[in-house]
């Protein structure tokens, strides 16, 4: 009986296989003949499926006489039409002065007898399009299940990085605009990382700057009795603050509108800040109290995000090297004096626009941005000597890192091999294509967002009654940061994106919401089986559909791979929608737990254990959790 079903389900999707290898499939899996294809593996590591289907092409390409390189395939960009695809012969056309398609059909016609290939045929004007046999994607499957990193390859030249990532402004609050530095440095972090890399991690939070100053002088008008303010200094700091976190909040908005109003206020503030940076003993005191409110602060905001640093250190860190560093270069000629600021040169005769000096001392002495930059280069090396150094920030300030990079070259405080990058990424917008706001018009914290998120979540699940209480607390947090992230990291990093709470939080369509809701399905399956999965084996796929999810799992490796090279977590993201949607379509169509045969159950089981690992793992790298229910 079982035989007899078999063949019927083999005869029919077989007719959409090519004829000649239909007969002997259908009886290698009836009888089981070939459980697997063993794929050649080099040492530990294992291949991309493309490298291996390509090693055989171009075995085939030398032996009729051709470059090998030409056979190189690549996965199909027509997948109506094949799996893989390889447009050697037509590279090769001019090279040999022959017409492509005798090439291609020269080559093809040396691989029609190999076990791997279910199909290879050749299209003009020169393609050769192939599908593999069902057994060849399972073999390779089941040597991801043996792996710790599903087959993952780490980077052979990983070197030690710091990535500077999060940059909030201590005593202004967290909004949207750092939320985009977190949630990507946090994905760059871990794919850097996963890759094998040693990450160091640093916030370098904006702690130096303008706004203390501001602070200071707001803070000397409503309390001009503080014992800072007395310049006899005849009564002790306080150790505890003079203000609340809360009294702090709103010090900051009133000073600093206050200052767009009132020069000589802001003048006070620029000098404040300026005597704070020179050390002046009082204000470091209150510093010190504003430093740690906000920092308390901070790390509940970075928590909540599940987003975190192995460094908390700030542009106040790299005050100490500036003296030394300012001496230093102007004693080598690479800073020069103009118009009383202390500059360095930068621009290069290749540059198609202009890259005015950087700046690293006013007229004044104040230092800046780019001098805070430089100094922490110059601490970086000393503590950490990374070998690589990624920045990620707002892309408006691509000018300020590359004439910092330069300079920092140009100095030596970065050897030749050593690699500054900056990962630029754009604008969050509301609904009106304009930067995000508040309905009331103002930039809007962090924890309001997420708390707007969470709600919307909480309408979506409240419906099913299969959480409660603090299960349900926990999943809507899990979910609703999926949405924020995965809203926001499915975009290309550099481009503008529109934040729309309503398609984030959608259980369908290209969501986090959407992903964590088929991964969740599948545990729910696994569970309901009260099966232990480690030692089964995935089994040769028997439908179009869950070949297709065979040969999506498979791409696992490449598509790491691309991520880390091109920092690009989008890549992750549109992968296991790809995943989600194959696996999906799959089991529509399949019903897995009520299978009457035993074996084939099982291979399924082992497919749905990969797959949910596969998608767990690619979440955890773009720092998104997964809940057990939703
Ligand atoms: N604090 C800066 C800001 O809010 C971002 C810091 C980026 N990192 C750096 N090393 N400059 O714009």
């Amino acid at each position: 009986m079982q035989i007899a079903l078999y063949s019927l389900l083999m005869l029919y999707y077989g007719r959409k296989i090519a004829k000649k290898n239909v007969f002997i499939l259908t009886l290698a899996v009836i009888f089981g003949i070939i459980k697997r294809i063993e794929i050649e593996r080099q040492g530990e590591n294992m291949k991309l499926l493309t490298e291996l289907i390509s090693e055989k092409i171009m075995d085939a390409f030398e032996e009729a006489g051709y470059d090998r390189n030409l056979g190189r395939v690549k996965v199909s960009d027509r997948p109506d039409l094949c799996e893989f695809q390889c447009s050697g012969a037509m590279a090769g056309a001019k090279q040999y002065g022959k017409n492509p398609v005798d090439i291609a059909e020269d080559v093809s016609g040396r691989l029609q007898e190999s076990d791997i290939f279910e199909k290879i045929e050749v299209v003009k004007p020169g393609f050769i399009n192939i599908n593999v046999s069902p057994g060849f994607p399972s073999a390779y499957l089941n040597d991801m299940r043996k792996d710790e990193k599903l087959g993952y390859e780490e980077d052979e030249n990983a070197v030690k990085t710091v990535i500077d990532y999060g940059g909030a402004n201590v005593a202004k609050p967290l909004h949207v605009g750092h939320l985009r530095s977190a949630v990507i440095g946090e994905s760059v972090k871990r794919i850097l990382k996963y890759a094998g890399n040693d990450v160091t991690s640093d916030i370098h939070l904006g702690d130096w700057g303008l706004q203390m100053g501001l602070i200071i002088m707001q803070l000397k008008e409503d309390s001009p009795d503080l014992p800072y303010f007395d310049a006899e200094h005849t009564r002790p700091y306080p150790h505890k603050p003079p203000f609340t976190l809360e009294e702090l909040e709103r010090i900051y908005p009133k000073a600093s509108a206050r200052s767009k109003e009132d020069e000589t206020f802001l003048q006070n503030a620029q000098e404040a800040t300026l005597k704070l940076q020179q050390g002046y003993e009082p204000y470091i005191e209150i510093w010190k109290h504003i430093m740690t409110l906000s920092k308390a602060d901070l790390k509940k905001n970075y928590d909540a995000m599940n987003v975190s640093f192995d460094l908390w250190k700030g542009e106040s860190d790299a005050q100490p090297f500036i003296p030394g560093m300012i001496d230093d270069l102007k004693e080598r000629g690479i800073a020069h004096e103009s118009q009383g600021a202390l500059v360095v040169d930068v621009a290069l005769e290749s540059d198609k626009k202009e890259i005015p000096p950087c700046i690293i001392q006013k007229s004044d002495g104040a230092a800046l941005y780019a001098t805070s930059d430089l100094a922490t280069i110059i601490d970086r090396k000393q503590s950490i000597d990374p070998g690589r150094y990624v920045y990620v920030a707002d892309k408006r300030q691509e000018l300020h890192f590359t004439q910092v990079f330069r300079t920092a070259k140009k100095a030596g405080f970065a050897d030749e091999n050593t690699s500054l990058e900056f990962l630029g990424f754009g604008t969050m917008n509301g609904k009106d294509g304009k930067p995000f706001k508040t309905r009331a018009g103002g930039v809007m914290r962090l924890e309001y967002l997420i708390e707007d998120i969470n709600a919307a979540v909480y309408d979506k699940i409240k419906e099913s009654d299969k959480l409660s209480g603090e299960q349900a607390r926990e999943a809507v947090r899990m979910i609703g940061l999926a949405a924020l992230k995965y809203g926001d990291l499915s975009n290309q990093a550099s481009k503008d994106y529109v934040f729309d709470i309503d398609r984030f939080t959608s259980f369908e369509g290209n969501t986090g919401p959407y992903i964590l809701y088929t991964a969740v399905r599948i545990r729910s399956i696994l569970e309901k089986s009260g099966t232990d999965t480690s030692d089964l084996e995935i089994k040769v796929p028997r439908s179009d559909k869950e070949k297709a999810l065979f040969l999506k799992l498979s791409e696992y490796n490449a598509v790491l791979k691309a991520a880390y090279e091109e920092l690009a977590p989008h890549k992750i993201c549109q992968y296991i929608y790809e995943i989600s949607d194959v696996f999906n379509g799959f089991y529509h169509d399949t019903k897995i737990l009520t299978e009457a045969d035993d074996d084939k159950k099982k291979g399924w089981l082992a497919l749905l254990d990969l797959t949910e690992k596969v998608l767990i793992s690619c979440l955890d790298l773009l720092g998104i959790e997964c809940p057990d229910k939703m």
